[in-house]
């Protein structure tokens, strides 16, 4: 056995058996709880202590004593109906575009890794499905690559952020069509790019394998 390959065998039985150890002292309880933890990282006057530098003093105020009544075992404050309102409100503003990211992101996330499946399946395999140009290697990796980056990744990102800001800035999404536009928009660049690059049109440039759509199909694109 040719010695690189004791090596990986070595560090891959390693690392099992730190897995093992791992679980190990997980279950026994080794590791502690979140709250010794947290004696650890702070000195005792700090603990419990609300540092929230943009609340105002009276906020400031409501915090704390929040947290000392969850310290002291109490329950925490109930969100007020209004805050509920808020939250339901922005949530049903980004509902639609949120949902339409997040439902082409996971989609573009099973084809993609259908097309990686395939790419590395055809490492081990290099006869396997080469009847077919749009089948080979050179064109199902850039494929796998370009639908997980700006498919799911991409799309993910967005839907995230569409949900997140209006949740944190407590505001109504404005203008959530316009972010469908762009969704839609964006899913038929994947789908154009991925097709050309199965039928053999790239620019050859990793991350950058989506070609600029032919001069004939937007003529009053200066490029
Ligand atoms: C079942 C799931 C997946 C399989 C089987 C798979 C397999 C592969 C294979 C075989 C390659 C080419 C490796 C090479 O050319 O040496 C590759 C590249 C890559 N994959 Fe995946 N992949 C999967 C999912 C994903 C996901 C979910 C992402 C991203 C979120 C991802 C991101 C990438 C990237 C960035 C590369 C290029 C890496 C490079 O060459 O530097 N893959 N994948």
């Amino acid at each position: 056995m040719r010695m690189s390959v004791v090596l990986l065998l070595a560090s891959f039985v390693l690392s099992l058996g730190g897995l093992f150890v791992f679980i190990a002292s997980m279950t026994r309880d080794l590791f502690g709880t979140a709250e010794e933890g947290s004696r650890v990282i702070f000195a005792p006057d700090e603990e419990d202590t609300s540092e929230e530098p943009a609340a105002s003093p009276a906020d400031q105020a409501r915090l704390q004593a929040e947290m000392r009544s969850v310290a002291a075992g109490g329950s925490s404050v109930e969100m007020s109906a209004a805050d509920l309102a808020a939250r339901i409100q922005a949530d049903q503003s980004s509902a639609g575009p949120v949902l339409l990211c997040l439902s082409f992101a996971v989609l573009w996330l099973v084809l993609g890794s259908l097309a990686g499946l395939t790419s590395s399946l055809k490492l081990h395999l290099p006869d396997w499905l080469d009847g077919q140009a749009w089948l080979t290697f050179g064109r199902v990796r850039p494929a796998h690559l370009n639908a997980v980056i700006y498919g799911w990744s991409s799309l993910a990102g967005v839907g995230v952020a569409l949900w997140l800001i209006p949740r944190l800035l407590k505001t109504e999404l404005v203008g959530g069509r316009y972010a469908i536009a762009g969704a839609v928009l964006w899913n038929v660049g994947v789908a154009g790019g991925i097709a050309a690059i199965l039928s053999g049109h790239s620019t050859g440039l990793e991350w950058l394998s989506f070609r600029f759509p032919p001069h004939a199909c937007l003529p009053w694109v200066v490029r």
